[in-house]
């Protein structure tokens, strides 16, 4: 029995690649080139008058129809004596994605300026920090307003997890429980990045305990300014807070024995630094545990929009097989995916099909790594 339910495969960066080279192959004449971007200029089809426009000869304009014609960038139809030749807009539009997602989503985010993309997020952290427990990375989005406790235990905490935190350090920001994969111990030194309000520190302050100590780094004020709170508030001797940018570590070399973070590192415009730092910061044999949204497959730059207008949190986010790349270029070993599943929570509230499919892309991971001895 077909199953006609079943979505399309979703081609791997590796047939993405090829279909662009083969898009890029057909255009791969200044006269092809031209002649398409007449007919993207036309209304209408162009029956019979492309030489006219052009100042080439009858023969050389076939030739270059015909090669475009078996790339799929034009249709040409056959009507009475003439040729009617149309664009493939479709064509174009895959183009635009295939380009957007071979060099947009490696490194780069489609907001050129990284000053730009650090004020924005530490503007909505800000304002998420004054309207506090409202969930999750932006006033709509995978994660959706809501009980944030149960979220929480949704995403990987225990009820006893949560009992035991500052109640106003949950704000609904992360996407899973890091500390499940850290295996911090009593004595320890566990460094946050992008701390928040400080719940995974207030949970990592239990592991370390008296002998240990936890530091949370944060660069919006505000968070600062609650975590130190919240940390007075529950009575946290071995918790601190530092205002700083997780690209730019305010903890000395080789200082800690375990990183973790929490649905923040997809914020940062330079992944590759943050992971670098991270290496930096730990002891030889300390360990990484990173809880954090991947996309699944390239995007294109209209789907990035709607990831930003309804998941705020991944806009910026890699693909999962780039991620990974930027933590063993950073210098670790025993990169391991310890878990990954799908972030749902909220997507059913989402009606619009393309927002669906932008969340659908979303993946959330656990990823452990050690920094060699
Ligand atoms: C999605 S929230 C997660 C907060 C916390 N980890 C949690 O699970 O509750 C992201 C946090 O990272 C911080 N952040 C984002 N980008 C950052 C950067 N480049 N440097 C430092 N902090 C950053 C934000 O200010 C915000 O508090």
């Amino acid at each position: 029995m077909s199953d006609k339910s079943q979505k399309p495969k979703t081609p791997s960066p590796e047939e993405c690649e090829s279909e662009l080279a083969r898009l890029i192959r057909a255009l791969g004449h200044p006269h092809r080139v031209a002649i398409l971007r007449h007919l993207h200029q036309q209304k209408a089809c162009v029956c019979g008058e492309i030489v006219a426009v052009l100042p080439l000869a009858q023969s050389t304009v076939s030739q270059h129809l015909k090669k475009l014609k078996e790339a799929g960038w034009i249709s040409g139809e056959i009507e009475g004596p003439r040729t009617c030749y149309c664009i493939n807009r479709s064509a174009l539009k895959r183009f635009r994605s295939l380009v957007d997602a071979s060099f947009l989503s490696s490194t780069e985010e489609t907001m050129s300026n990284t000053t730009d993309i650090r004020a924005t997020v530490r503007e909505k952290y800000g304002k998420i920090v004054s309207q506090s427990r409202n969930g999750c990375c932006g006033p709509t989005c995978c994660g959706g307003a809501g009980d944030v406790d149960a979220i929480a235990v949704q995403i990987g905490y225990s009820p006893e997890d949560i009992s035991k935190i500052p109640t106003e350090s949950n704000l609904g920001l992360g996407c899973g429980n890091p500390l499940e994969y850290a295996n911090v111990k009593t004595g320890e030194t566990v460094l946050d990045l992008g701390s928040g309000a400080g719940l995974d520190c207030f949970l990592a302050a239990h592991e370390v305990g008296k002998s240990g100590r936890v530091i949370g780094v944060d660069m919006t004020a505000e968070m600062i300014e609650k975590a130190r709170a919240n940390a007075k508030a529950g009575a946290f001797a071995n918790v601190e807070f530092r205002l700083g940018e997780i690209e730019h570590l305010p903890v000395a070399d080789t200082s800690v024995d375990v990183v973790i973070s929490n649905c923040v590192v997809n914020l940062s415009p330079d992944k590759p630094q943050v992971f670098r730092e991270a290496f930096r910061a730990l002891k030889p044999g300390g360990r990484l545990a990173v809880s954090d949204l991947v996309l699944t497959r390239p995007i294109s730059a209209a789907m990035r929009e709607s990831v930003e207008a309804y998941v705020g949190c991944v806009a910026g986010a890699l693909q999962k097989d780039n991620y990974l790349k930027a933590i063993r270029d950073a210098g670790f070993s025993s990169v391991e995916i310890a878990n990954e599943s799908r972030y749902e929570i909220g997507l059913d509230s989402l009606g619009d099909a393309l927002q669906k499919e932008a969340c659908e892309s979303v993946l959330s991971i656990k990823v452990r790594a050690v920094k060699p001895v």
